[in-house]
């Protein structure tokens, strides 16, 4: 993963106040309703707690061990919310608009293509937290 362009992209796009996670979840609950009832906190307090995750796991991008343990535990909670495979892809899909519209015309191709790989990368560790027999997230377990 291409570090100094995650970190550049960022800080393009990261607005004063989560003005960046603020408009993540502006944009999943316009385009995934049915995810919106499984929040409890005020938006705000969650666009905070999205933020400081993000600007972390990009802080460890080098440090494999730490990634696997914290997204291994964070992906274990999100297990226990009740959040399945297919939700980190909309997730994936919302931020990166989130971020490309806010970008503009200094968003890049390449940009989208390292937050798409970055992403994808986090829901795998997450996933992996996941105990066995929700591994596949089907419900089927
Ligand atoms: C990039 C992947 C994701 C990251 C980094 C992330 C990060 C976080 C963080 C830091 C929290 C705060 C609570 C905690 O630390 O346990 C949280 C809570 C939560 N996340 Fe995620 N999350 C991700 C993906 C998802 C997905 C795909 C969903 C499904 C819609 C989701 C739904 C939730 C919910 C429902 C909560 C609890 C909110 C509440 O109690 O109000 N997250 N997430």
């Amino acid at each position: 993963m291409d570090k100094t362009l995650l970190e550049h992209s960022l800080s393009l796009v990261d607005l004063p106040d989560d003005g960046l996670t603020v408009r993540f979840y502006d944009i999943l609950f316009t385009r995934y309703p049915e995810v919106e009832p499984m929040f409890s906190r005020e938006t705000r307090q969650q666009a905070a707690m999205l933020r400081t995750a993000i600007i972390s796991v990009v802080d460890h991008l080098d440090d494999t061990a730490w990634l696997s343990a914290n997204l291994g535990a964070l992906g274990r909670r999100h297990a226990g919310m009740g959040v399945t495979e297919p939700m980190y892809a909309a997730v994936a899909e919302c931020m990166i608009a989130a971020m490309a519209e806010i970008g503009g015309d200094r968003w890049t191709v390449e940009m989208t293509e390292g937050w798409s790989e970055a992403l994808t990368a986090v829901a795998s560790l997450m996933l992996a937290g996941y105990p066995a027999e929700d591994q596949t997230a089907s419900g089927a377990a």
